[in-house]
């Protein structure tokens, strides 16, 4: 594992407490941290030099939880050396970048994998076992948010930080590709960080979603509200147990054909219902899910591909908030 910061020890607990994975290495570039690594975590090598852990043949896969800006150079040299590897959100900095570890990856028969952990979250499959199941009828729209008193990073603004995490989850759930994106963001307390954002996400089926990320929030909330044309779900990561609710709500118009221009709204409230989901650590599925791909050589749910669509959007979503928030096309 490269990087041990805020999030790098998580990684490193579970990693080390999985039957499938022996944690060789830890390797991080301050001295002050390699010793808290070396505390917590005796049976691992705690190191400075990349190129040691890239020499070991012994190592199959890294995980990279380093800042953005080194998870490519980082990966590419990982994956050109014949070593699996899983990135931190987001996979890079640019959609350029995030293609070429795909292509590589591709060419050395690699796996590449992004920690976008949500889609490893036990709320967030049922979600998508209800979504598929067609129970809540037609997808009519959504909306995240994503909000907390910080903590403020100094190396991405709110979107690329954040917003990552609702984007993966919302193209995982709808399975379309987002068109557009139109931003407006304030840089509340460090001149060039927007660190509010106000983001809608139109897809390609026209349905849209908003995404409100901040680091500036007296509360903290983690909630995706999906709309049907049936049922209503919420997502609520922060509730311990009953973390998805389905809302048998909905309302229907009708039009009386004499009058047409007037119609009627009928408003459905039934029960809510609140089904059984599997709690495991979402961390714990994403390191086991990168341990599996490499073993039977599957495609992960959260690979290259999805870890650069996710960047192209925030691409968009950058160019969108730079210039005021006009609706910005997601590139190819
Ligand atoms: N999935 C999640 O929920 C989640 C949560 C938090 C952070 N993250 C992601 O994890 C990554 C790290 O975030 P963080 O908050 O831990 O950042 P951090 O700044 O606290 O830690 C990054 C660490 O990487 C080390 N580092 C940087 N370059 C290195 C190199 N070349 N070799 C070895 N060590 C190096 C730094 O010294 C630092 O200790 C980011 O990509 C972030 O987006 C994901």
């Amino acid at each position: 594992m490269v990087g041990f910061g805020y999030w790098g020890p998580n990684i490193a607990r579970n990693l080390e407490n999985s039957e499938d994975t022996e944690l060789a290495y830890i390797c991080e570039l301050d001295k002050d941290k390699r010793g808290r690594a070396e505390k917590l975590f005796p049976s691992s090598k705690a190191i400075s030099d990349y190129d040691r852990v890239l020499d070991d043949k012994s190592v199959e896969g890294i995980v990279i939880v380093t800042n953005s800006k080194s998870h490519f150079p980082l990966a590419k040299k990982a994956l050109e050396r014949g070593k699996h590897v899983m990135l931190e959100k987001p996979i890079t900095e640019t959609s350029g970048q995030a293609l070429e570890l795909v292509k590589i990856a591709e060419r050395k028969n690699l796996i590449l994998m992004v920690g976008h952990t949500f889609l490893y979250n036990g709320g967030v499959r049922k979600l998508k076992e209800i979504i598929d199941s067609g129970n809540i009828g037609k997808w009519l729209y959504a909306y995240a948010i994503r909000v907390s008193l910080g903590p403020y990073r100094s190396d991405a603004n709110v979107v690329w930080d954040l917003a990552p995490h609702d984007i993966s989850v919302l193209l995982y759930l709808k399975g379309k590709k987002v068109m557009s994106v139109s931003v407006r963001a304030n840089c509340s307390l460090k001149e060039g960080i927007p660190d509010v954002a106000f983001m809608v996400l139109k897809f390609e089926d026209d349905t849209i979603a908003h995404i409100h990320a901040s680091w500036l929030d007296p509360l903290k909330v983690r909630k995706l509200t999906i709309i049907g044309s049936e049922k209503m779900v919420i997502f609520d990561d922060i509730e311990p147990l009953e973390k998805v609710k389905i809302f048998e709500k909905s309302a229907t118009i009708s039009y009386a054909p004499e009058t047409f221009s007037e119609f009627q709204a009928a408003y459905n409230y039934g029960d809510i219902l609140i089904p059984k989901i599997d709690v495991t650590e979402p961390l714990k599925m994403e390191c086991q899910h990168f341990v599996d791909c490499i073993r039977s050589g599957s495609k992960p749910v959260s690979d290259g591909m999805n870890g650069l669509e996710v960047v192209r959007v925030l691409e968009a979503a950058q160019k969108s908030l730079e210039s005021g928030g006009r609706d910005i096309e997601v590139s190819e």
